[in-house]
C-alpha cells in the first residue's frame, strides 16, 4: 500500500479519506465536484470529455448521448459511461470517479408500477424488493444514484406528478419512503448493485397551488412539520438516505433551493444528515426567477450558505463560487463542507474501488424472468377493486365459451402501461390489454371479441350484439401525467364517461377497468357497472396482471393511498382534515339514499357533496370478505410517556382465501394545537384462508401520539386519545384511553 495517497486506500476510514482528498483539491476541482452535467451544455462529446479530464464535472445525469452526431443508443450508453469514467479516474489529476445519476423511479428495464400504485399495495416489503430489483438493473448499466423516492405528500391529484408520490398520508409515505430507500441502497452500499437514493423534493412541491406544476405553495409551519417533512425525516433517520433533492417551488416567500430553514436547520442540524443535497434541474437559477435574490451571483451565495452541495446541470456554480469565496461573501469552510458531503457518498458507494461496470458480466442482471414475474405480481397487488357485485373473478365452467368483448380507448394502448416515469423499459416489451386477453383465451376457454375500430360506438354496438359480457377499458394516457401535465378537469378524458353510459345501455353485464396515473372518479362505473377495477399504470406487466386479476389467478389487494374525489370542486380533499369549528352534519347514509336515482339533481345533497369523496383513503375490496371482532385497548389509562396497544381478531368470513389491509387510526381531540380528525398510525396486510382467524396488534407509542408545534418542537400531551380499527379511513374512532399528566 506504499506510494498511494491515503484517500485511495480502501482500508482507511471514510472520513480520513475525505479529509485527505479535500486537502489536495484546488478550488476549481472542488467546484467540479459540485457540478452535475447532462452533457448537453457542451457542444460536443470531445469538449465534455475535456471538462471531465480537467476535473470540472463531478457527476453525470442521464447517461444517454445528448450530442448531435453521436451514435443513437437506446437508453443508457453503458460503453460511453465506462469511457467517461475512465477519463475521470485515469486521466484527471486526482482520479475522482464520476457519480452517475438517473431517474430510476419505478423499475428500470423491468418496469414496475408507478410509485402511487406501489403505495396502494400497503406492502413495504414488496416495495423494497421492487426498488432492489431496479437498483440491480440500473447499476448493471453504470447508474450509481437514483433520483427517488419522491415523497411529496399530495392532496391535489390534479397535479400530474401525483403518480410519482406515495399518496396523501404522512405515515404511509414514511413507511414506503423508508422501504424504497432501503431497497435502492441495499444493506451494504459498497456492493456494486447498491445505489444511492435521493429523497425529493425537499420540500413542499406536492402542495403547489391548484395542483399546477411548478407553482408556489403556501404551507404553514404546522403542516410542514406534521405532514410534509415527516417522510423526509424518516428517510434520513431510519432509511439513512444518501442524498436529498431540493424542490422547484417557493413556499411562502422562500424558494426551497435557498431555504436555510429547510437545508440547514431541519436537515443538517435537526436530523444530522451528512450526505449531500442536489438542486433540481435548474432550480438554483429559478431562485432568481422567483425574485428572491438580487441576481444570479446572489442566488449562488444563498444556495451555498443554505447548503446545496451540487448543482444539477452545469450552470451557475462554475461561474460564481470561486468569486464569492474570494470576496469573502461565502466562507471557504462552507464550500469545503459541501464538497465533503459529496466525497463522503462517493467513498461510501465504493466508487473509487469499483468505478466501472463489467458490461458482459452484469448483462445477466437485466430483465431476469423472476424480476418480470415479480412486477406482474406487484402490479396485481397494487390494483384497487372499488366495486364488485360478485361478477369477479370470472372463473369456473361459466367461462367456457363465454363471449367477452373488450371495448374502450385503453384496449390497444401500450406505452401508457409503463407509466410516465419509465426511463428504462422498452415499450415493445409491454403487453396491451388486447394482447394479454388474447394470450389468455385458450387457457380460460372464453371467446374474445375485439372490434378494431377507433370509433367506440361501433365497438359498443358490435359488442352488444355479440358478447355475453363487456370489459370496458378506460383511463388516461401516461402523457397526461408526470412532470408538467396537470389537469383542470378531474375526470376521465373526453368521451369516456359517455362510453361507459353506452356500455350500460347495452344491458349486458360489464366490468370497468380504469388504467390511469391518478385515481379518477368513474361515477358511471360506481353506480352501474358490475365491477370497477383501478389498475393504475402498473408497469410493463400491467395488462397481464389485469388478466390475472379478472380470472382470479391473482388478487387485487390494493387500497387507495389517496382519497378519490367525487367532483373536482372538492379538491383538496383528504381524510386527515381538521374538524371544522362550525360543525356541518354530514350523514353518509342519508347522502347515499338521496343520491340513488337523483343523479341529475346535485343540489339535493346540499353540503354533503363537498365532504363525501367517491372513495375514501384506505378503501378497496377483496375477493372475499373479512370481519373484525374483539377489538380491545390494552389499557384505559396509561402513565405519562407510556405506550398502549390495541388488539383485534381478523377473520376471513368468505369462502376463498384472500388478503386484506387492517388499518388503525388515532385522534387527539384536545391539544395545544388543533389536530386532524384522524391519522393513520399503523396497518397490517394479511392473507387468510377461508374461515381463518388471526389476532393482530397495533402499538400506540410516541410516534403515534406525538406532534410538532409550529416551531417544530415535539410534544406528547396528556389527556384523551381516540382509536379506531377498520378497513379504511371511514372507520369510527369508537375507543378511547387517557394518558395521565
Ligand atoms: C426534474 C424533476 O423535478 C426531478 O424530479 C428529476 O429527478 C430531475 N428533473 C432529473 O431528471
Amino acid at each position: 500500500m506504499e506510494n498511494i495517497p491515503l484517500y485511495k486506500d480502501a482500508s482507511q476510514p471514510v472520513e480520513a479519506r475525505v479529509e485527505d482528498l479535500l486537502s489536495r483539491m484546488t478550488m476549481e476541482e472542488k467546484i467540479g465536484q459540485m457540478t452535475q452535467s447532462y452533457g448537453g451544455e457542451y457542444a460536443s462529446e470531445e469538449e465534455y470529455v475535456a471538462a471531465i479530464r480537467a476535473g470540472k464535472i463531478g457527476s453525470r445525469i442521464g447517461c444517454d448521448t445528448p450530442w448531435a452526431g453521436s451514435a443513437p443508443v437506446k437508453g443508457i450508453n453503458v460503453v460511453q459511461s465506462n469511457a467517461h469514467q475512465k477519463v475521470a479516474v485515469e486521466e484527471s489529476r486526482l482520479g475522482i470517479p464520476l457519480i452517475n445519476g438517473r431517474d430510476i423511479i419505478h423499475g428500470h428495464r423491468t418496469v414496475a408500477p408507478i410509485p402511487l400504485a406501489q403505495a396502494a399495495s400497503f406492502d413495504p416489503e414488496e416495495v423494497k424488493a421492487s426498488a432492489r430489483t431496479a437498483a440491480i438493473e440500473c447499476s448493471a448499466q453504470s447508474i450509481h444514484w437514483t433520483f427517488a423516492p419522491m415523497m411529496d405528500i399530495c392532496r391535489n391529484p390534479r397535479w400530474g406528478r401525483v403518480i410519482e408520490t406515495l399518496g396523501e398520508d404522512p405515515y404511509l409515505a414514511e413507511e414506503m419512503a423508508v422501504a424504497m430507500t432501503q431497497g435502492f441502497q441495499g444493506d451494504d452500499q459498497t456492493k456494486e448493485d447498491c445505489i444511492a437514493a435521493c429523497a425529493k423534493h425537499f420540500a413542499g412541491y406536492g402542495y403547489c397551488e391548484g395542483g399546477r406544476d411548478y407553482d408556489a405553495s403556501e404551507i404553514s409551519r404546522g403542516t410542514l412539520h406534521n405532514v410534509v417533512l415527516r417522510p423526509f425525516k424518516a428517510a434520513v433517520t431510519r432509511g439513512k438516505i444518501s442524498t436529498i433533492m431540493t424542490s422547484f417551488q417557493d413556499n411562502g416567500g422562500t424558494p426551497s433551493s435557498s431555504s436555510n430553514f429547510l437545508l440547514r436547520e431541519m436537515l443538517r442540524e435537526g436530523w444530522g444528515f451528512d450526505g449531500f443535497v442536489v438542486s433540481d434541474w435548474g432550480s438554483i437559477q429559478q431562485v432568481e426567477l422567483w425574485g428572491a435574490a438580487q441576481d444570479k451571483k446572489d442566488v449562488v451565495r444563498k444556495c451555498l450558505l443554505s447548503g446545496v452541495n451540487m448543482e444539477m446541470i452545469n450552470n451557475l456554480y462554475p461561474k460564481y463560487v470561486a468569486e464569492l469565496v474570494a470576496e469573502g461573501e461565502v466562507p471557504q469552510q462552507i464550500v469545503d463542507d459541501l464538497v465533503r458531503g459529496i466525497l463522503r457518498i462517493k467513498f461510501r458507494l465504493g466508487l473509487f474501488e469499483k468505478p466501472y461496470v463489467d458490461i458482459e458480466e452484469r448483462a445477466k442482471d437485466i430483465r431476469k424472468p423472476e424480476a418480470i414475474a415479480a412486477v406482474r405480481k406487484q402490479a396485481a397487488n397494487c390494483m384497487v377493486l372499488a366495486e364488485n357485485n360478485g361478477i369477479l373473478p370470472l372463473e369456473g365452467d361459466a367461462l367456457k365459451g363465454l363471449r367477452i368483448a373488450l371495448v374502450g380507448p385503453m384496449v390497444n394502448e401500450r406505452r401508457s402501461m409503463g407509466g410516465a416515469w419509465n426511463t428504462g423499459g422498452f415499450t415493445e416489451e409491454f403487453t396491451t390489454i388486447h394482447e394479454a386477453f388474447k394470450e389468455a383465451e385458450k387457457k380460460y376457454g372464453f371467446k374474445l371479441i375485439v372490434h378494431d375500430s377507433e370509433l367506440w360506438d361501433a365497438q359498443v354496438r358490435t359488442a352488444a350484439f355479440l358478447a355475453d359480457m363487456i370489459i370496458c377499458c378506460v383511463g388516461e394516457h401516461c402523457d397526461m401525467t408526470g412532470e408538467m401535465p396537470s389537469i383542470s378537469k378531474y375526470r376521465l378524458p373526453l368521451g369516456q364517461d359517455d362510453l361507459i353510459e353506452a356500455v350500460r345501455t347495452t344491458g349486458k353485464p360489464f366490468v370497468v377497468v380504469c388504467t390511469s396515473g391518478r385515481p379518477l372518479p368513474v361515477p358511471g362505473a360506481r353506480d352501474f357497472a358490475d365491477a370497477l377495477l383501478y389498475s393504475w399504470h402498473g408497469g410493463g406487466e400491467t395488462a397481464r396482471a389485469i388478466v390475472d386479476v379478472i380470472f382470479g389467478e391473482a388478487e387485487p389487494t390494493g387500497r387507495f393511498p389517496i382519497t378519490v374525489p367525487e367532483h373536482e370542486g372538492q379538491i383538496p380533499i383528504y381524510y386527515g382534515r381538521k374538524i371544522p369549528g362550525k360543525v356541518v352534519e354530514c350523514n353518509k347514509d342519508r347522502f347515499n339514499k338521496e343520491r340513488k336515482g337523483q343523479l341529475d339533481k346535485p343540489w339535493i345533497y346540499g353540503s354533503y357533496e363537498y365532504f363525501l369523496p367517491m372513495y375514501p383513503f384506505g378503501y378497496g375490496l377483496s375477493y372475499t370478505e373479512f370481519a373484525l371482532s374483539d377489538i380491545k385497548l390494552a389499557s384505559a389509562e396509561i402513565p405519562y410517556g407510556g405506550t398502549n396497544k390495541v388488539t383485534a381478531v381478523v377473520e376471513n368470513i368468505g369462502n376463498r382465501a384472500g388478503t386484506t389491509v387492517v388499518q388503525c387510526y388515532l385522534a387527539d381531540p384536545r391539544c395545544m394545537i388543533s389536530r386532524p380528525c384522524k391519522e393513520l398510525i399503523g396497518f397490517k396486510k394479511l392473507r387468510l384462508e377461508a374461515g381463518e382467524k388471526r389476532e393482530i396488534e397495533f402499538e400506540i407509542g410516541e410516534p403515534a401520539m406525538g406532534f410538532y408545534d409550529e416551531n417544530g418542537v415535539r410534544h406528547v400531551e396528556a389527556g384523551e386519545f381516540k382509536i379506531g380499527v377498520g378497513f379504511d379511513s371511514d372507520v369510527e374512532l369508537d375507543m378511547s384511553f387517557t394518558m395521565a399528566k
